[in-house]
Formats: C-alpha cells, sequence, structure tokens
C-alpha cells in the first residue's frame, strides 16, 4: 500500500471550527423597523413555547426557469476501477468457471446493476496501479503473473486485461478511461497498446488483437497520461511531468476511424491533488505550457484528486459513528468547491475559453480500512452519510459544469466509496449507488439556476448550510430538482416557486435512513433505499416535505 508521509500530502483539510462557504445560495434578509421587530421577538417567543425544540424548518425555493446554465456533462458521473483488493478480482471478475453466474468471467449481477445506472465512463486500471501496469502481461491465451505492489503486494494473476476490460464496458454499456504508464513505463510501450486497441489495420499488433478474439478495433473514449505522477506516480516535478506530457500526447496515438472526426479520444493530464502552492504551481506550470503548445502535442483535460478524508491516515469509521463525525465530514466534503474555484481561477488565465476540462478522476470519502480487512485493500462500508456526501459533491460539480466536465467517483466496487459490495455470489447495492441512480436525469441535462435560503445546521462546533439543492432540464425539456437536507435531525418545508411559471405537480424519490451511520448489508439490503416522494401544489407553489439527512430528485410538471 502506499505510505502517505503527512508532510507529503496534499489533502490535509483545514479546522473544523472555520464558517462554512457559502457560495451559492441566498440569504434573504428583510428589513426591520423597531415596531416590527417587537412584534417579530414577541411571535418568535409564543412560538418557542408552543413549538417543540425540533420545529420543521422551511426554505424558500425559486428555480429561474428561463435562464438556461452549461450542460452537465454526462462523464461527471465517471466510476474509477482499480486493481486494488477486491474491486476487479471477485468484484468483477469472477473467471468463466465460476459458480456465480457470469458472462465471459464477469459477474451478470454486477452488470445488471451498473447498467442501470448508466455509467458514461469507467477509469482503469488504476491509480496507483496504472503507473506500474504493463499491458502485454494482461493479453493472449497465458498471463503473467506478477505482483500489485501497492496494493497489499498480492498476487496479480493479470487474468483481467484489456479484452476483459472493453468487455465489461460493452456489457455495461460505457466508455474506455484508460491511463498509461507514465512513472515506470515507456511511451512506446503506450504508444503500442494504443495501436494494439485502437487500429482497423492488419499491423503486426493489430493482428494480434484480432487473433485474441477481437478484430474490430476498441474505442478508447479518455486518455490518462499518468496518475499522480507528483507522488506514487513517479514523484515528479511539474517541469518534468510536462516534458513526458508532450511526449506521450505526440506519440500515443488513436487509430480508431470512428474517432478521428467525431469522439476524438480525450488526453486527460495530471493535475493536483490539493489546494497549497505546490497545487497551484503545478497547474500554473501544465496550464502555461498548454498555452504555448506547438501543433505537435495537446491535451483536453486537467485531472484533480480530491478525497473526503479530514486528516492523513484515513482514520474516521465508515459506519458506527455519530453526529460529530456525519457533521465533520460533510464540512471537510464542501471544501471541494473552493479547491475547484482555485484550480478554475488559474486554469481561466491561460484558458478563458474553456477547452481544457478539468476531470475530478478521483473524489470519495475515505475511512479507516474495515476491523479485521487487508488495510491495503480500502475495504470500507457505506453509510447514508455517504449518500449525501456524494450528492454534495455531484451539485457543486454540476454548479462548475462549465469547467467540470469529468468526474470519477473512487471506486466502482468493494473499494473506498463504493457503489457495490459483493461477497463470493452475495451483492449489495450501497447508498452511494442509489445517489447515482436517482442522478440519472441530470446526465446530460441543462443546469439551471436556482436561489434558496439555506440556513445552517450546527453541531458542536461545526456549521453546514442547512439545505442544497440543484435544477436542470433533461434533453426532452422536463425540469429536475434535486434538494439535500443536510440536517440529521430537522425536516424541511420547501416551498418551490417557478419564476413566473405556475407548477402542476411534482414527484420523484426520496433516499434517507433511520441513522447518519445507516448502511445496507447482505441481511438487510434495503436500509437504505429510495422511496416515493410527492409535493403537494398550494397557490401555484410546489410543497415539499424532506426528511431530515435526506436527498430527494423530483421532476417537475409546470
Ligand atoms: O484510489 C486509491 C488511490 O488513491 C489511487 O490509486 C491513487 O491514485 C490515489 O492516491
Amino acid at each position: 500500500m502506499t505510505t502517505k508521509p503527512a508532510a507529503e500530502l496534499p489533502r490535509i483539510l483545514r479546522a473544523n471550527n472555520q464558517e462554512p462557504t457559502r457560495i451559492f445560495h441566498c440569504w434573504r434578509r428583510q428589513p426591520f423597523t423597531k415596531s416590527g421587530s417587537l412584534f417579530i421577538s414577541l411571535v418568535l417567543i409564543v412560538t418557542s413555547l408552543v413549538v417543540p425544540a425540533m420545529a420543521q424548518r422551511k426554505v424558500e425555493l425559486s428555480v429561474d426557469v428561463s435562464k438556461a446554465g452549461a450542460k452537465i456533462d454526462h462523464n461527471i458521473f465517471g466510476q474509477f476501477a482499480e486493481h486494488l483488493g477486491h474491486g476487479i478480482y471477485e468484484g468483477l471478475w469472477v473467471g468463466r468457471d465460476s459458480k456465480i453466474p457470469n458472462t465471459r468471467g464477469i459477474r451478470n449481477d454486477v452488470v445488471a446493476a451498473l447498467k442501470a445506472i448508466k455509467v458514461p465512463n469507467v477509469r482503469w486500471p488504476g491509480g496507483c496501479f496504472a503507473d506500474e501496469y504493463h499491458w502485454r502481461k494482461g493479453i493472449g491465451p497465458q498471463r503473467v503473473v506478477t505482483l500489485n505492489s501497492n496494493w497489499g503486494g498480492v498476487v496479480e494473476p493479470n487474468s483481467f486485461g484489456t479484452h476483459e476490460f472493453m468487455d465489461f464496458l460493452d456489457q455495461i454499456g460505457a466508455e474506455a478511461y484508460v491511463s498509461v504508464n507514465v512513472g515506470s513505463g515507456t511511451p512506446q510501450e503506450s504508444a503500442e497498446w494504443l495501436e494494439y486497441m485502437t487500429t482497423p489495420q492488419a499491423s503486426t499488433l493489430g493482428n494480434e488483437r484480432a487473433t485474441n478474439g477481437h478484430p474490430e478495433p476498441y474505442k478508447v473514449a479518455l486518455l490518462g497520461i499518468g496518475n499522480e505522477s507528483w507522488d506514487c506516480g513517479g514523484n515528479m516535478t511539474a517541469e518534468y511531468y510536462l516534458a513526458q506530457l508532450k511526449i506521450y500526447s505526440r506519440f500515443v496515438r488513436n487509430f480508431n476511424p470512428a474517432q478521428h472526426d467525431k469522439q476524438e479520444m480525450l488526453k486527460i493530464a495530471v493535475g493536483p491533488g490539493g489546494d497549497g502552492p505546490r497545487w497551484t504551481d503545478w497547474t500554473e506550470t501544465i496550464m502555461k505550457g498548454w498555452q504555448n503548445h506547438q501543433w505537435s502535442w495537446d491535451m483536453n483535460g486537467l485531472s484533480l484528486h480530491n478525497y473526503t478524508v479530514v486528516r492523513w491516515p484515513p482514520a474516521f469509521k465508515s459506519t458506527g459513528f455519530g453526529e460529530t463525525e456525519y457533521a465533520q465530514i460533510l464540512k471537510s466534503t464542501l471544501d471541494i468547491d473552493a479547491l475547484i474555484n482555485k484550480h478554475s481561477a488559474i486554469m481561466d488565465k491561460y484558458d478563458p475559453q474553456k477547452k481544457i476540462a478539468l476531470v475530478v478522476d478521483e473524489w470519495g470519502g475515505w475511512y479507516a480500512p474495515l476491523p479485521g480487512s487487508n488495510p491495503g485493500f480500502l475495504v470500507q462500508q457505506n453509510s447514508m452519510r455517504d449518500a449525501v456526501l456524494a450528492a454534495l459533491n455531484l451539485n457543486i460539480f454540476a454548479r462548475h459544469a462549465e469547467r467540470v466536465r469529468g468526474a470519477n467517483i473512487a471506486q466502482m466496487i468493494n473499494v473506498l466509496q463504493a457503489m457495490i459490495i459483493t461477497d463470493k455470489e452475495k451483492m449489495v447495492l450501497t447508498p452511494t449507488y442509489y445517489i447515482f441512480k436517482m442522478y440519472l436525469p441530470f446526465q446530460d441535462a441543462t443546469f439551471v439556476p436556482v436561489t434558496f435560503n439555506a440556513g445552517t445546521y450546527t453541531h458542536d462546533n461545526v456549521t453546514l448550510p442547512g439545505v442544497d439543492a440543484i435544477a436542470a432540464k433533461d434533453k426532452a425539456g422536463k425540469l429536475w430538482l434535486e434538494i439535500t437536507n443536510v440536517d440529521p435531525n430537522q425536516s424541511v418545508e420547501v416551498e418551490v416557486s417557478l419564476d413566473g411559471v405556475t407548477a402542476k405537480s411534482a414527484s420523484g424519490e426520496t433516499l434517507t435512513a433511520p441513522k447518519v451511520d445507516s448502511i445496507n448489508t447482505f441481511a438487510a439490503p434495503n436500509v437504505v433505499v429510495p422511496k416515493p416522494i410527492t409535493a403537494r401544489v398550494q397557490s401555484g407553489k410546489l410543497i415539499l416535505n424532506l426528511e431530515p439527512k435526506s436527498v430527494s430528485v423530483v421532476s417537475v410538471e409546470q
């Protein structure tokens, strides 16, 4: 397992007693007259006598239906599958001879679950693993058995290689985001891998792919040029990495004719992993390099890695925690907004037209390994807190839709903030999975601005916005609304007005759970599952009652 000495780590988050970042909601303050304030004070005193302590909070939310923002790229719902623990082996690959129902070695239950959330792309084979991956060991009838030196030093059978990955993508209907080995490989090795995957020609590599069972060229939608090259990917300086980037960008070519004009392969450069000077310098160097780039190389995206961890090494429990840890983790996760703002501002300097996407290709909660698990396998549970965390992050990406055009949650199965947890033949869908399912309408939808009085939720010395929300119009023009009630104790009555338009109805799904650390298990898989929610209409406004710690997505009829 990669050790991360504290001094090296970009992601150490700020003290918990900071003020919450309020970036998207507006506070509506009314001017008071003296008599008015006396009246309000009296009302408050009377109200406090008759209303129980946990009164329902009221939120006014207004949707500016006439205004359209950027497209929320479906790629922000991407997944990440690394050769790490049981992320690949057992999680999705069981082999053709397994008793677990499978298609050419790939679990049928996992495929069905992933198909249902329309995974846009899967980043593979790592992570840190990618910079030690040698693709030739994972093709053909005779696989080379190696060691996974990053993640527990376990045996890597290489039985899941290029063909199995592409077959898996085919089965779930996703695109390939392949990360090539910059750290310990060569430009030639990566160039040959791309030729092997993408050429329709009868070159030796093209023929070899056909002999191995796939005459048609594969598509590679996204190409990651290295991974965390500032750390596990080779401890490079930004200048050194920029030189590598130019070489890989020049020589690692996609030969698939279907990707020449349309669906061009997007090249993603290694980007920052934090907000300090080391990271802003990195972004400056790569973006400045790109601004002055010659015809012979290019890039389309800059990656950003951000885990919600509070401090390294990860020590927060993934279940069996209380409200304090709920509030601290969610406060920490909201820091990603400032991080995106910081790096976007640098990108704007060199790329005001926003040609280069910011791709948050590793994000999610990273907690202490589950007791008894191999610490190199990054096994953790996934709770209601993770559902709220996922919603808050996706909303931040959506608000930055102009620049953030890709994101990959870490990781898809059995590792970190997973969609799916398996144990031999058993499989369970996590609360995070259901968030991705509920957010389906937002894939490629057009962002619509909303304003709301978020209020605050405070626990101990941690204060957060009480509510979060986004709105978007899907391709058919239907309006969708997402509202998260962050407060784990108070329900919220949301009054939605549609800027001059009369709302007729709204219905959808809401996800909540008995406790902040509620989880789904093999024995009890339906503890955290979405249930229907409907708004009532009152004077042309929609009234939604949201339970504490809940995430709700509704479609609105106007
Ligand atoms: O997701 C686990 C690891 O976190 C990845 O391999 C690496 O890129 C990051 O440090």
